[in-house]
């Protein structure tokens, strides 16, 4: 249904005109199929997105052209600067962002230089050493929830994966290292998943006005009281020198949450749903917990936390493939797609915690390569091996098909996860 002709020709000339991206509740249920369908075409495809996006842009599907796309420096992300300069007006439709300005200037939407200097003042608070200097905590709230889960589940009745494990570990993490204090922490989960849900613009902007007033009043608190935080730590480097302005705080420690939290739940989510679809991978890891951090990769890889693509815009032409890319456009660079290139992965669509699935896209490549990975990994390992290790009967309570996946373009995740524990 990708073929908007006969189905015949895979040229260029075909190629450059845009077929609809089918972002409907099929593509929710199984995006897998639709991009095998786009990767059969070729490694770039021009797409339109329906109704109410209703802008037009490139979809790179294949694992080659897609790592390339990511190290391309003609590829930019700041659509602040992109909408201003050069994105074409015919193609981009409503393409805007629904945020308020005070959380667009962090660095994934940025450019060098100022990627360069706000990903400089983040990267040291996220090394390996210092991440895993976190191990125990770590350790310690996984072992309170599971404690909480194993008491909710001791009677038989189902407990739902999500809501008493795979969402509150990352968000108390991250709170926890920016230094949001437990009471504020509801409400930061709400205002999340509202603007990571698609539709409504007009709620998006009322939960991102309100945690845009929420990030400032909490700056003003520490610099008042500073703490051990790094919240505090990052009020501190933009009081000492010029290098941070207000709205480039308020926009990192916007970035910090909501990537910190709304990606890793779907990474213990979505790999547990994995696993527990795939016994005999299950047993082959319980048997062996040695094979965990392969184990974890191929989950990013199988069926990482990320949806239809990371967003990008031409400064000039770019050639992907056979197609020349023209400036002012928008790419679209679907990891989960390069990650099931049977080219790269033989037989992508088998579960094998063996696997070598380093060099996978989950987290990205280049210089936007993802900076909280190692803390996403530790929270991962230590989740995966405690559960698998406390819970040795874990099942499903629910049947395959009755799996709902939440209708968002940007993050792939169930809403619930019911399991039984004993
Ligand atoms: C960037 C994935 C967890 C913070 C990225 C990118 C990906 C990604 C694909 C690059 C996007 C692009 O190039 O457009 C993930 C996944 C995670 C995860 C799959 C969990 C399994 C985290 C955590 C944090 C975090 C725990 C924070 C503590 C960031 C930040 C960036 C980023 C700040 C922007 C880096 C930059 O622009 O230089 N992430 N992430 N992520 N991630 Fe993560």
């Amino acid at each position: 249904t990708m073929e908007p002709t006969a189905g015949t020709s895979t040229g260029a000339t075909t190629r450059a005109s845009s077929v609809p991206l089918p972002l409907d509740a099929g593509f929710f249920q199984d995006p897998q199929a639709v991009y095998a369908a786009l990767r059969e075409e070729g490694p770039v495809r021009k797409v339109v997105l329906p109704e109410a996006k209703g802008w037009q842009a490139w979809i790179v599907t294949r694992y080659d052209e897609a790592r390339a796309a990511l190290a391309d420096p003609r590829l930019l992300k700041n659509d602040r600067v992109a909408l201003r300069q050069y994105l074409d007006p015919e193609q981009i439709g409503e393409f805007d962002s629904a945020f308020v300005e005070a959380l667009q200037a962090h660095m994934l939407s940025s450019d060098p230089p100022d990627h360069t200097r706000l990903r400089k003042l983040v990267n040291k608070a996220f090394t390996s050493r210092r991440v895993e200097a976190l191990r125990p905590r770590v350790e310690a709230i996984t072992e309170e929830l599971l404690d909480e889960m194993a008491r909710r589940g001791a009677d038989g009745e189902p407990v739902d994966l999500i809501d008493a494990f795979a969402s509150p570990l990352p968000m108390t993490v991250i709170c926890e290292l920016l230094g949001v204090p437990q009471n504020d922490r509801a409400d930061f989960r709400g205002w999340c998943t509202v603007v990571m849900t698609d539709g409504g613009e007009d709620s998006d902007r009322t939960a991102s006005y309100a945690m845009a007033g929420y990030l400032r009043q909490l700056i003003a608190a520490k610099r008042a009281n500073p703490g051990e935080d790094l919240l505090t730590g990052l009020v501190q480097a933009r009081d000492d020198g010029d290098r941070l302005e207000e709205n480039e705080l308020i926009a990192m420690a916007f970035l910090l949450l909501l990537a910190g939290h709304e990606t890793t739940v779907n990474l213990i989510g979505n790999g547990m749903l994995a696993l527990l679809r795939n016994p005999g991978q299950l047993d082959r890891l319980r048997a062996d917990l040695s094979l965990m951090g392969g184990a974890i990769e191929e989950l990013l890889r199988y069926d990482g936390p990320l949806n239809l693509a990371t967003t990008r815009f031409t400064s000039e032409p770019v050639r992907v493939g056979d197609v020349e890319i023209p400036r002012g456009q928008i790419v679209l660079v679907s990891l989960a797609s390069a990650n099931h290139d049977e080219h790269r992965f033989p037989d992508a669509g088998r579960l094998d915690v063996t696997r070598r699935s380093s060099g996978h896209l989950g987290f990205g490549h280049g210089i936007h390569y993802c900076v909280g990975a190692p803390l996403a990994r530790l929270e991962a390992e230590v989740a995966f091996t405690r559960i698998l290790t406390r819970f040795p009967n874990l099942s499903l309570a629910l049947e395959p098909h009755e799996v709902r996946w939440r209708q968002s373009t940007l993050i792939r995740g169930v809403e619930h996860l019911p399991v039984r524990i004993f």
